[in-house]
């Protein structure tokens, strides 16, 4: 009876840490719009709500599809998606990157392979900036 006692805190120590490395915060996802043929789109000066310089940020689905955007610098941008190339399940953020719990692949910040079973990175997704918004998609 104490190991289960033991084992329900660990278990929900583990749920606490999980939602603190919830990737995008309140403020970030309603700074994140939908635009156009399923894209997203963030105004450039809300971009430091969403993500910083040298991170990536889970920011919603782009065509129904999960998507995080890297920041490369102060107003350069990639975005990636986040369905493993595996087999397709969406991968998490953690402090190093990105984690596929299906079958333990691993993604760097930016969306390169760090460790299979996948064997590619994760696929890009087009950025656009212009006039000041950010789109993706
Ligand atoms: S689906 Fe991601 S590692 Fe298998």
């Amino acid at each position: 009876m104490a190991d289960l006692s033991r084992r329900s805190l660990i278990a929900g120590i583990c749920g606490i840490a999980t939602l603190s490395l919830t990737p995008l915060s309140a403020e970030g996802a309603s700074v994140v719009k939908k635009a156009a043929g399923g894209r997203l789109s963030i105004r450039m000066r809300d971009i430091p709500k969403v993500v910083a310089v040298g991170e990536s940020a889970s920011i919603g689905s782009v065509k129904g599809r999960p998507v995080a955007l890297l920041r490369t610098g102060t107003s350069t941008f990639k975005a990636f998606s986040l369905m493993c190339p595996h087999q397709g399940v969406t991968v998490i953020k953690q402090e190093d990157g990105w984690y596929c719990d299906a079958h333990g692949s691993k993604f760097e910040v930016d969306g390169a392979l760090n460790m299979g079973p996948a064997t590619s990175g994760l696929p890009s997704v087009p950025v656009r900036v212009s006039k000041g918004i950010v789109t993706i998609g």
